[in-house]
């Protein structure tokens, strides 16, 4: 009889851990929340629910020449492989393919020594450095494009949570207090046998770990298409970026990172303000009927200080967890990496 693994949350970790997980194991997600159309998600109620308010597109963050970040592009890479698979597969599961353009005002040293040859060896394909004509202003000092993924949040976790249970997985919509209460659920309530172990997945929500903050990101979603995803850093620290959706989700605008910040409302000014620097960071784009504003997004980053927590632990009484939180603003481009390391360290548990 194959073990029975709790997954706790249903963002688009927790997902992509349990449908993984699924291949080898009898698997269950819990989570108070699961993904539904995007215009059904209560922007206050279920604001601590990360998944429905990012882009969400793959930005490359280069590994620098003494190695910080090689785990990080590692799951990244596995995710932009497993993307493109999916999206040749099942052309419904939100996922869209296009170029990812950058350009950054004050480029650190990963940015500086990635040549075109650095590039290849890192395998993001169809890398090309930019030359200073094409950036958009004198104040650009580094740029590139290379071919990358977007998706439409909703659509895609939507999708995965539909393929999961034709897999066979089973859900259950609660909340939990703690970890460990997923071990002391009474089967008669819970409709399962024993729990042999559980994977932590629940972004923000649970909560005893010191080192976890929130970071808010305010983006505007307008109604219109765009051709690529842009993102420009720059040098007092603020960014710039479209992240069109496709399928029809609009593209969103962004966007503010804002560590510690627990406001729920969107500010007009700071909409404004983001929208206006596109415009001047890609003036000619799109042509036409651009800007629609349909909503202004709030969200919370789950951010741990020393990276995502991708480990196993034996809490009290012997049970297993696996962590698999603290993704920060990587969520969606670290999935399928996060995804196969958390399966890979339950096999070895079990082995
Ligand atoms: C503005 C913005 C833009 C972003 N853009 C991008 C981007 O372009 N690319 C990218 O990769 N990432 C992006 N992100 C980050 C990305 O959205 C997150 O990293 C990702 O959604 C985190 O997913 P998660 O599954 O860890 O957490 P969540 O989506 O928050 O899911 C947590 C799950 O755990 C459940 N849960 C929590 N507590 C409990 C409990 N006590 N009991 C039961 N269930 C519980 C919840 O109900 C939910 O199902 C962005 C985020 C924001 C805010
Ligand atoms: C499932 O188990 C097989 C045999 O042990 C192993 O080769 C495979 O990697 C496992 N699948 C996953 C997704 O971990
Ligand atoms: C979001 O999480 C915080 C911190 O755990 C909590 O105080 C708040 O009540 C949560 N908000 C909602 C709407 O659940
Ligand atoms: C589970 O994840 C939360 C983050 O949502 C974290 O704070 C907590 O320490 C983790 N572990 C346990 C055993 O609760």
């Amino acid at each position: 009889m194959s073990a029975e693994i709790v997954v706790i949350g249903a963002g688009v970790i927790g997902l992509s851990c349990a449908i993984k997980l699924q291949a080898n194991f009898t698997v269950t997600i819990v989570a108070k929340d699961f993904p539904a159309p995007f215009e059904t998600i209560d922007p206050i109620a279920q604001i601590n629910y990360t998944s429905p308010w990012g882009g969400a597109h793959n930005r490359w963050v280069p590994p620098s020449p003494s190695g910080e970040n090689a785990r990080e592009h590692a799951f990244a890479l596995t995710t932009w492989k497993h993307m493109r698979a999916l999206r040749d597969v099942n052309p419904e599961s939100g996922i869209t393919f296009m170029k990812g353009i950058e350009y950054l005002e004050a480029p650190s040293i990963e940015y500086t020594s990635l040549t075109e040859a650095r590039a290849k060896e890192l395998n993001m394909e169809g890398f090309r450095l930019l030359q200073p004509g094409e950036f958009p202003d004198d104040r650009v000092k580094w740029g590139c494009v290379y071919d990358t993924w977007c998706v439409n949040p909703m659509v895609y976790c939507c999708f995965l949570l539909r393929k999961f249970t034709m897999g066979g997985g089973r859900i259950r919509k609660r909340e939990l207090r703690d970890v460990a209460e997923v071990f002391a659920l009474p089967p008669e309530d819970f409709g399962l046998g024993r729990v042999d172990a559980v994977v932590n997945a629940s972004g923000y929500g649970i909560g005893a770990d010191p080192n976890m903050y929130v970071t808010k990101g305010q983006t505007c979603l307008v109604g219109d298409p765009c051709p690529a995803t842009l993102t420009r850093q720059n040098a007092d620290g603020s960014w710039t970026f479209s992240v069109p959706r496709g399928y029809d989700g609009g593209t969103v605008i962004g966007g503010t990172k804002e560590v510690d910040d627990w406001g729920t409302r969107p500010s007009e000014e700071v909409r404004e303000k983001l929208l206006g620097d596109f415009r001047e960071t890609w003036p000619g784009v799109p042509a036409g009927r651009f800007y629609t504003v349909i909503a202004d997004i709030v969200g919370r980053r789950p951010t741990r200080k020393g990276g995502p927590r991708i480990e196993g632990e034996a809490i009290k009484d012997g049970h297993f967890v696996m962590h698999a939180y603290g993704l920060g603003g990587r969520g969606y481009e670290l999935s399928w990496g996060v995804a196969e390391e958390v399966a890979k360290r339950v096999e070895d548990h079990f082995a």
